[in-house]
């Protein structure tokens, strides 16, 4: 398998995650900020967003799994938990891609359980075409189309996350 072309550059990239830092800084102004990446996926995201945010910011990491075909549930199974009790806290979650939407949508249930301030949720890239309208997303750096990609976080069995772009793998 190989990276067969550049979806987005790395300096698109690097742009939308200033815009997205800035819009942020905004809303959060004077706040605490509670930022869940959610592993590994979102590694990249979180540490280029992190650079950027001029906030009382606490960073804290969960990793899920989804159980598909039990979506009613909404049951996720924890990998690692997080290290920080988020009761009466701004959570922003962020991820790496919004496929079906089952796994961000699993994971706000469950982080809602735990009674935040509040929940917003930054996905860096999402797939329109896939997608189901499950949940709002309030911050989306790119919507793509339903190729698989890697690169920017994004794996092909465990590959090619260290890419500073988005890739398609063909
Ligand atoms: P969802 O529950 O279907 O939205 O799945 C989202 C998860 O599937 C992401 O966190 C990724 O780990 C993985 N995923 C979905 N599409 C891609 C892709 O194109 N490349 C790499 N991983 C993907
Ligand atoms: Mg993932």
């Amino acid at each position: 398998m190989k990276i067969s072309k550049t979806l987005i550059s790395q300096e698109e990239i690097e742009n939308k995650i200033s815009e997205i830092a800035n819009q942020i800084n905004h809303k959060y102004k004077g706040q605490e900020l509670v930022v869940i990446g959610i592993l590994k996926g979102a590694f990249i995201v979180v540490s280029d967003l992190a650079k950027q945010l001029e906030l009382d910011v606490t960073f804290d990491f969960m990793s899920i799994k989804s159980y598909y075909g039990s979506e009613s549930t909404g049951q996720v199974k924890i990998v690692k938990d997080l290290e920080y009790d988020i009761t009466d806290k701004n959570v922003l979650i962020v991820e790496d891609i919004y496929d079906t939407g089952l796994t961000l949508n699993n994971l706000k249930k469950l982080l809602q359980s735990r009674n935040p301030k509040s929940i917003e949720i930054f996905c860096m890239f999402v797939k329109k075409e896939v997608a189901k309208d499950l949940i709002e997303i309030n911050y989306s750096g790119f919507e793509i189309g339903p190729e698989f990609v890697v690169g920017y976080g994004l794996d092909y069995n465990g590959k090619h996350r260290e890419l500073p772009y988005l890739g398609v793998l063909s």
